[in-house]
């Protein structure tokens, strides 16, 4: 199906389904605490309000961002007069889909569902489409579906391109400085986002390991982008991408030889990583490596300041939130809903419409500005 009709059909189809909820989105602000119309509970417990009943999964507590985003998503949509019910899966499949299922029961008018899996919710999202539930993917795409109206997120492939570009700049490649060993990395090969950072990066370094300006001494360097998973780490787990570097320092670095620079995808596995060239006796400020990161997580925003890390991609997730809030709003109200890209996001079944927020590069020199005054952090979190 082409992107305008899809696009048009994806509008059309979704009804109000209860313009009850008088509401100003754009007012709220990211710590607004009032409540009204609704008794619900972090964990999900629900009475009825006014605007009806919207039901947000997201993958795992583990992970930082994660825990921001719902609560932010959480918050503003209670404030907007709506009850929620929030739920995390723990990064299980099954249970993601036994919530889903929860909500559709409960009469959910929209899931926002940030997937572990976005090849396996299928099945779920035909039993929401069959009750006219509207379906957002939330930061992740769901694939393999027509049951998904509309996709939020930041541009994934950006996020790649500018760690890559960061790499490229600070080595100084384009000016033909090199050979530098880089180690790459990939994310979970069941996110579709994972894929889309990997292409990024790649575009950009590949050239580089074709030249021989960038050496892979472990030999994992994809041979083409649609090779990412050879090395992506499932479910983004800092242990396994610890592991990961352990086994590769081991076997392919010994005697003098240092690995220069680490392409990590995002923070989580940044964490792992740093913490394998620690116990390697790396020294930072001496040879420890160039590392890049995604998502300014408060452990990796530390040891930026510690020299542990390079920089990292900052998506501010709270206008994530802002924009997933409206665009339920929207849905509800029966309004035209806000998208500015009808063409990257085919999910296999169609494009699905998006709004796709901009990624920026923070470095240890950002820190206070973009993280701190911004109000991201307050300066305790970070020990400054
Ligand atoms: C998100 C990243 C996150 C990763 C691991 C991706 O889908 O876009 O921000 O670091 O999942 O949770």
């Amino acid at each position: 199906m082409k992107g305008r009709t899809m696009m048009s059909l994806r509008r059309t189809k979704i009804v109000a389904a209860g313009a009850g909820a008088a509401l100003l989105l754009a007012g709220l602000s990211a710590c607004s605490s009032t409540q009204s119309g609704s008794t619900t509970t972090a964990s999900g417990s629900t009475t009825a309000a006014a605007g009806g009943l919207i039901g947000i999964a997201m993958p795992t507590k583990s992970l930082q961002r994660w825990n921001n985003d719902g609560s932010h998503l959480d918050e503003l949509l209670k404030a907007a007069g709506y009850t929620t019910s929030l739920q995390y899966a723990d990064n299980k499949v099954d249970q993601q889909i036994t919530q889903l299922q929860n909500m559709i029961n409960l009469n959910a008018k929209v899931l926002v569902i940030a997937s572990i899996d976005g090849t396996a919710l299928g099945p779920v999202l035909a039993q929401a489409k069959a009750k006219k539930i509207a379906v957002i993917a939330y930061d992740r795409l769901i694939n393999g579906t027509a049951d998904v109206d509309y996709y939020a997120t930041f541009d994934n492939y950006k996020v790649g391109q500018l760690q890559g570009q960061y790499i490229e700049t600070t080595l100084g490649l384009k000016d033909g400085k090199g050979p530098f060993n880089l180690e790459p990395f990939a994310g979970s090969p069941d996110d579709n986002n994972a894929k889309l950072f990997f292409a990024g990066a790649w575009d950009v370094l590949k050239p580089y390991v074709d030249s021989g300006k960038l050496v892979v001494p472990s030999g994992k360097a994809p041979a083409s982008n649609a090779d990412w998973t050879k090395i992506g780490i499932q479910g983004w787990k800092s242990d396994t991408a610890q592991s990961e570097m352990d086994n590769r320092l081991n076997s392919f670095y010994q005697g003098t030889k240092k690995v220069q620079v680490v392409l990590s995808p995002n923070d989580s596995l940044a964490l792992g990583i740093e913490q394998s060239l620690e116990s390697h006796a790396y020294k930072p400020g001496g040879d420890w490596p160039l590392v890049t990161g995604q998502d300014a997580d408060q452990a990796n925003v530390k040891n930026m300041l510690a020299d542990k890390q390079a920089m990292t991609v900052w998506k501010d997730t709270r206008t994530l939130a802002e924009q997933v809030a409206k665009m339920v709003d929207e849905i509800i109200q029966g309004k035209t809903v806000d998208v500015n890209d009808t063409k990257t996001y085919d999910n296999g079944k169609g494009i699905v419409p998006t709004f796709q927020l901009p990624p920026q590069v923070v470095l240890k020199a950002d820190v206070q500005k973009a993280l701190v005054d911004s109000g991201f952090y307050k300066a305790s979190d970070l020990g400054l």
